[in-house]
């Protein structure tokens, strides 16, 4: 054990041990390579700072994405390349920026010109929604944003590609089996293969699973603790696929959101709706799917949607694989059914009845960038005009995410209509007893839960009624 860490930092090459492997891929840029211009804000993913490009290679051909780089491990950087601002040199994002007056104090400006520098090299020709959301996860808090929006449509005009890389430098750091890397006792793991995966994870059952880190690198950052063996499912090929079999839509348990998208929201657009509003960008290039719900938060987005369509997890170790509906998963707050050394392997959608009506919807007091107070998902079977079954899951209204059995109950058999849906909104109060926090009171919860089966009925039977993506808590 204890190779090192091979990557390409800008257009440079990189051997890189002797630090902890949880170290920041921030840390490392600015204590040890003293390369500034990458900022530290929050150090929890939130303000875009600290925004890098990783470029990586996906069957032959580069892929490059936005992340944050105060949240990301360093070992997870090999065999990929990290570019910085400081390669960027005056493109034609930067130009743009001054000549546009996007910024003001700077410390947030190479993150969004890092953000935009990537959307733009991705759409080419980058509409509104592209930019605004490529932004999401950008905070300024002296310019405004509409100088930086305008330098984003300047730059825009360029048909320049933004970024190149030598592809062969790439495919020569790929490593055919496991990576293992250590520092002072603690070690790191990337393997290639389930198998790897499941022999490693059998060998240190207590091991930390990581996944794109957005909670797990926040472990180390703000809650300063120590992790004494990572397993890293980044690199295992068969837990980044998504594919269409008779099952239905399998995802990967290492899928990232940002992957995941396009099928997500081809198999309903209320998907996709919900997905633009899921973090940032550059959360969204690293989250999984699998992290979302293995980590077993009450208020992950993922989860209410996903059991609402009936979504099945396969979990894997070195001695079984199993398959149980995602909703057995979740048996109370902070506890999951899956045993030590074991994984998400991939989750099943099966495929959508035409006659289902499905719904999903977030409520958060921020449009982008924010965890959702309520996330509700409604999948209604209809047989003529009537319900012939009903599957609801909510976020945010119990210690995990859960169904509303009551509800679901109350509901079949009924005819699908205003009324049906008025006299049965109050079983809802018998489904759950949510708590007030920050996000919202306990009574505010209640009121949206119920509305929002209202809204599922008017936008389900009267489309035209449809907000859409901006309908986020009107
Ligand atoms: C700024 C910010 C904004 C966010 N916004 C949202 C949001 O809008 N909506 C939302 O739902 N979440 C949000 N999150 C939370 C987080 O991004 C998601 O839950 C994400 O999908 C987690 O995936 P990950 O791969 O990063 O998980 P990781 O941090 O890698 O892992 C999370 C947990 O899952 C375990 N794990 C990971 N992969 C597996 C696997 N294959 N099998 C078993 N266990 C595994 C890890 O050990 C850990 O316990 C946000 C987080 C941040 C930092
Ligand atoms: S420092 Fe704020 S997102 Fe990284
Ligand atoms: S220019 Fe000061 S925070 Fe954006």
């Amino acid at each position: 054990m204890g190779d090192t860490i091979k990557f390409m930092l800008n257009d440079q090459m990189r051997a890189v041990s002797g630090l902890s492997p949880t170290t920041t891929i921030l840390q490392y840029l600015r204590l040890q390579e003293r390369l500034t211009g990458t900022k530290e804000g929050c150090a929890e993913g939130d303000c875009g700072a600290c925004t890098v490009i990783i470029g990586e290679l996906e069957n032959g051909k580069m892929e490059y994405e936005a992340i944050n780089a105060c949240i990301v491990f360093l070992p997870t950087l090999d065999g990929r390349r990290l570019i910085t601002v400081e390669n960027l040199g005056m493109n034609a994002v930067q130009k743009a920026m001054v000549e546009c007056h996007g910024s003001q104090c700077g410390f947030c400006t190479p993150g969004f010109v890092m953000s935009l520098t990537a959307c733009m090299h991705n759409h080419g020709n980058a509409n509104d929604e592209n930019i605004q959301d490529a932004i999401s996860g950008n905070l300024c808090r002296c310019t405004g944003y509409r100088p930086i929006l305008d330098a984003a449509r300047r730059a825009n005009t360029e048909k320049e590609r933004y970024l190149k890389t030598d592809v062969a430098t790439l495919e020569g750091l790929r490593r055919e089996t496991m990576f293992s890397y250590e520092h002072a006792g603690q070690k790191f793991f990337s393997p290639r293969t389930v198998e790897e995966l499941a022999d490693v994870t059998a060998q240190y059952p207590d091991a930390t699973l990581l996944g794109g880190g957005t909670d797990v690198g926040l472990w180390v950052t703000k809650k300063h603790r120590t992790l004494e063996t990572v397993i890293y499912t980044g690199n295992v090929a068969a837990l980044r696929e998504i594919k269409q079999t008779d099952a239905g839509l399998e995802i990967g348990g290492a899928v990232s959101y940002a992957h995941a998208f396009e099928s997500l929201a081809a198999y309903d657009p209320s998907m996709g709706v919900l997905l633009r509003r899921f973090a940032s960008v550059q959360i969204r290039n690293l989250g999984t799917v699998g992290g979302n719900i293995a980590n077993g938060s009450p208020i992950g987005d993922g989860p209410p949607p996903l059991i609402a369509l009936g979504a099945k997890l396969v979990l894997r170790s070195k001695s079984c694989t199993r398959q149980l509906p995602l909703e057995d998963f979740f048996i109370a707050y902070g506890k999951q059914a899956c045993e030590k050394g074991g994984f998400v392997e991939k989750i099943i959608i099966p495929p959508k009845a035409k006659n289902v009506l499905f719904k999903v919807y977030k409520i958060s007091k921020r449009f982008d960038q924010d965890i959702s107070a309520v996330c509700a998902a409604f999948a209604i079977e209809l047989d003529d005009d009537k319900v012939a079954s009903a599957r609801i899951a909510f976020g945010g209204m119990a210690g995990t995410p859960k169904r509303a059995a009551h509800t679901e109950k109350a509901l079949t058999g009924k005819p699908w209509n205003e009324e049906t849906v008025r006299n049965v909104m109050s079983a809802l109060e018998n489904d759950y007893q949510p708590m007030t926090d920050m996000r919202a009171t306990a009574g505010y919860r209640m009121q949206v839960a119920q509305n929002l089966l209202i809204r599922c009925f008017i936008e389900t039977t009267q489309p035209e009624t449809e907000t859409g993506v901006y309908g986020y808590g009107s």
